[in-house]
Formats: structure tokens, sequence, C-alpha cells
């Protein structure tokens, strides 16, 4: 007799269990899912969410960006002051790549051209660097560089770099 009971009871404990796991799946998909878990969408174009950054990889963009761009662009990406005033001889002067610089704005594609090929010589001391550093570290400079930027500029410069031309 006591055997048959205990028999039932684990029969309905699987039963609870079950509609507890079904309970928890429905609620789930009914659950508040934040907006932008979706995606980021500018001008009704939406894109993937912005992807984290890799620690290790910001890591050796920093070192890099010590070595070799700093002296111009600032120990703080901070940029040359009065950078928006280009010197009289027409030459512009190193911008900042923080947010309150223009480097978000492009997207990556476009910033790893530039870091590769340099500047117009005309007007530019921005050097090329594609025989000093290989793609994986102009791309670990460019992770870098990320980290300086607020949330907005973040999201933008993902957007330009991830949309796809229409
Ligand atoms: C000798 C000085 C100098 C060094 C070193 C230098 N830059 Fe520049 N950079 C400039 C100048 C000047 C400009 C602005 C003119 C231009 O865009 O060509 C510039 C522009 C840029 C731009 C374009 C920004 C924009 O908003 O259009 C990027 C990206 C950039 N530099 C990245 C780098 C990186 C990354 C490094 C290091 C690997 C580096 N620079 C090292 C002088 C320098």
């Amino acid at each position: 007799m006591k055997k048959s009971w205990s028999k039932d009871s684990r029969v309905w404990l699987g039963i609870l269990l079950l509609l507890l796991l079904l309970g928890g799946i429905l609620l789930n998909r009914g659950g508040a899912v934040p907006e932008e878990a979706y995606g980021v969408t500018i001008n009704g174009v939406t894109v993937p969410p912005v992807p984290t950054l890799n620690p290790d990889q910001v890591a050796q963009g920093q070192q890099l960006y010590a070595n070799y761009c700093s002296s111009c662009h600032g120990a703080n990406l901070e940029g040359q002051p009065n950078w928006k005033q280009p010197l009289p001889d027409g030459k512009l002067l190193p911008p900042p790549h923080d947010s309150n610089g223009h480097t978000w704005h492009h997207p990556d594609d476009l910033l790893l051209q530039i870091i590769a090929n340099g500047g117009d010589p005309a007007i530019s001391t921005m050097p090329a660097f594609r025989d000093t550093l290989s793609d994986a570290e102009m791309r670990a400079v460019l992770a870098f560089i990320k980290t300086s930027w607020g949330r907005e500029e973040r999201e933008f410069q993902w957007w330009v770099s991830s949309r796809q031309a229409p």
C-alpha cells in the first residue's frame, strides 16, 4: 500500500515539474526582452546588436596605439589643440579619436584603409602603416579606439559599418 502511494506521488511530482517547465518556457517567450537586444535601428534600418569588444584585442591595441599613434593623436586620444583649424600651409592636424573627433563617423573599412594607406601627403602627415602593422594589429588599434566612444557614437559607428549598401 505504502509502495503504490509513493509511486503515485512520483507521477504527480513529474506532472508538476512538467507544468513548471512549460510555464517557464511560455513566460520566457512573452517576457520583456529589452528593445536594443534586437539590434541598432537608425533611419529605419536595423542592424544586429553592437558586439562586445575582445579584451585581449583591446589590450594589444592600447599598446600599439601608445607606440605608433599617441605622439600625434594624443596619449588620451584627444588629438592636437585646435585640430579643426588647418595649418597655414593647408596641412590638417591630427584629430582626436575619442567621441570629440569624427573617427566614429566612419565605417571600419574606411578607417582601416586610412590606417593602412595614410593620408593625402598634400594635406596630411598621417603615415601609412601597411608595412609596419599587420591587418590584425590595425584592427586591434581600432578596437582600442572604440573603447573611448560613448554609447551613441559606438552604436552609430557599428551601424554605418554593418549596414548593407542599398
Ligand atoms: C605623424 C603624425 C601621425 C601619426 C603618428 C598618426 N597619425 Fe593618424 N592622422 C594624422 C593626421 C594629421 C590626420 C588628419 C589628416 C587625415 O585624415 O589624413 C590623421 C588622421 C587619422 C585618421 C582619420 C580620422 C578621421 O576621422 O578621418 C585615422 C583613422 C588615423 N589617423 C588613425 C591613426 C592610427 C591608428 C595611428 C597609429 C597606428 C595614427 N593615426 C598615427 C597624423 C598622424
